[in-house]
């Protein structure tokens, strides 16, 4: 549950609150007070900067130190780390942002905070703290120590509309964040397609969003292949939801499609046991479009997007789909299977290939599609593909916000290695190099010409399977929700 928010003016120092919270740099020559903090250091008994560095604080970027208030009204004052500062001699948003994140984290079982991490960075103070403060508990005995009851934001004015604003907006980006996150940790036993479905379908109306949720029969009726294939080895049969927003005089159509393997064990290609537990979160891209169909109904996206989101469960059994099988995807391409551990890329198709009957300006498609994304670019960096300019649009958006999505090429050389013997394209290749780019050439097969698209490979940064960091906490991430939103709107500004 979301923290308590609010807006002060008043003085930091004059705060009666359990904790009041500082950033403080690792500077050129040791530690510096952060953005906002200066009032509260002279108010301070003594030499604040002294006695922090006396308990070890060098302002690293998620160190927390805590210290009794002194003479400040706060029964707690905690310093946490922002790193150096930027180029430009600032505290760069995402350092606020990752900072607010793990001071939220460590102010558990605390009632009532106050920051001044929102001093210069309003919108990421508060985004920061609303996902820091998230834990998923929903299958725990004993409850733990409840979230920050409260959090208030320093600021200049807090009467002031843009603060209004930047508080409404960030916490709704936080809370879709979230809201992916859940739907990402919840057990595969729990959130099988038609489950998936269903909290898709209520999370959607309760917004205000249209929902169209096409079952077994009605995928069999309309062809949907790549869907059925995948899902026929399941006893839970497999979905695609539609999720629809209309947002009044929209500048452009955009279509968002997300994976939704609801557990992804390969199939009769078989995963190996160790860490298979983690494919819990093969619908990681599916929780987050789903999510952000939500926020775009609540931030009233001037955009009309609509969500194309496939869901299966990806199983060996008797019924299940084999290497060597021929699938007719929507609209009749052949595939040939030669792995069915490579399934996100058979139901994606068939879900862009209705997506792009829609006619949109613009598709982005997000998944946790391939192992081989992990080996280029490591755990946290989503790498992107698609049309070169939308692409490298979304790249640069992704790294404006945070989430750091990196462009990728589509090297035509590649797409030869899917020709299949017997069908139109073979679900791989026949070698180990260039997997995530491969993903990208045979995904860019059914993107209608005239669509600008875009392909987000999460499979690495979707999921955390250490120990929390920054606003990032174990288990699903929520990327890439915010390059998502942030894609949105800056569609809704420039079209
Ligand atoms: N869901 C996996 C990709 C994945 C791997 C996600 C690791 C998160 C972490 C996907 O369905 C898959 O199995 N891909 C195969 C493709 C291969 C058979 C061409 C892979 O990457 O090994
Ligand atoms: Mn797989
Ligand atoms: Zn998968």
């Amino acid at each position: 549950m979301t923290p308590k928010l609010a807006l002060t003016d008043s003085a930091p120092h004059k705060l009666a609150v359990d904790a009041l919270v500082i950033g403080v740099v690792q500077g050129e020559s040791g530690l510096e007070l952060g953005p906002g903090a200066e009032d509260v250091a002279d108010a301070y008994d003594g030499d604040l900067l002294a006695v922090l560095a006396s308990l070890g604080a060098t302002g690293k970027s998620g160190e927390v130190v805590k210290l009794p208030g002194g003479k400040l009204r706060a029964d707690l004052l905690v310093a946490v780390g922002l790193g150096g500062r930027g180029d430009s001699g600032a505290v760069p948003a995402e350092a606020i942002r990752r900072a607010s994140g793990a001071v939220a984290r460590s102010l558990a079982g605390v009632g009532h905070a106050a920051t001044t991490l929102s001093a210069t960075e309003l919108s990421a103070a508060v985004q920061g703290t609303v996902m820091g403060a998230y834990k998923f508990t929903g299958y725990k005995s004993a409850a733990g120590d409840d979230p920050v009851g409260k959090v208030e934001f320093v600021v200049a004015d807090d009467g002031a509309d843009t603060a209004r604003q930047a508080l409404k907006g960030a916490t709704a980006i936080g809370e879709a964040v979230n809201t992916a996150r859940d739907l990402i940790n919840t057990p595969p036993n729990d959130l099988f397609p038609a489950a998936f479905a269903e909290r898709a379908t209520e999370l959607g109306r309760a917004a205000g969003l249209e929902v169209e949720v096409l079952d077994e029969n009605a995928l069999r009726k309309q062809g949907f292949g790549g869907i059925l294939g995948v899902g026929s080895g399941s006893s839970r049969p497999p979905r695609l939801v539609r999720l629809r927003h209309r947002g009044g005089k929209s500048a452009a159509k955009v279509a968002l499609v997300g994976k939704g393997i609801t557990f992804d064990t390969g199939g009769i290609s078989l995963k190996p046991a160790a860490g298979m537990d983690e494919m819990t979160s093969d619908m990681s891209g599916a929780a987050a479009v789903v999510a952000t169909m939500v926020l775009a109904t609540k931030l009233n996206y001037p955009l009309e997007i609509i969500a194309t989101v496939p869901m299966a469960e990806n199983m060996p059994s008797g019924t299940s789909y084999r290497p060597g099988d021929v699938l007719t995807m929507y609209g009749g391409t052949t595939v040939e299977v030669l792995n069915t551990d490579a399934e996100g890329r058979l139901i994606l198709a068939d879900a862009m290939v209705r997506a792009c009957e829609d006619g949109p300006d613009y598709l982005v498609e997000t998944s946790t599609l391939t192992g081989a994304q992990v080996v280029a670019l490591g755990k946290r960096t989503p790498g992107v593909m698609g049309s070169e300019e939308f692409r490298d649009r979304v790249a640069q958006t992704s790294q404006a916000v945070g989430e750091g999505g990196w462009p990728m090429p589509l090297p035509e050389e590649l797409l030869g290695e899917l020709d299949s013997k017997l069908a139109d394209l073979a679900n791989v290749t026949g070698q180990r190099w260039g997997g995530m780019l491969a993903a990208g050439l045979f995904l860019q097969e059914f993107v209608a010409d005239e669509v600008a698209w875009a392909h987000i490979d999460i499979a690495g940064p979707a999921y955390n399977s250490g120990s929390p960091w920054g606003y990032t906490p174990k288990g699903g991430t929520g990327v890439p929700v915010r390059t998502l939103a942030a894609v949105l709107a800056d569609i809704a500004d420039r079209g």
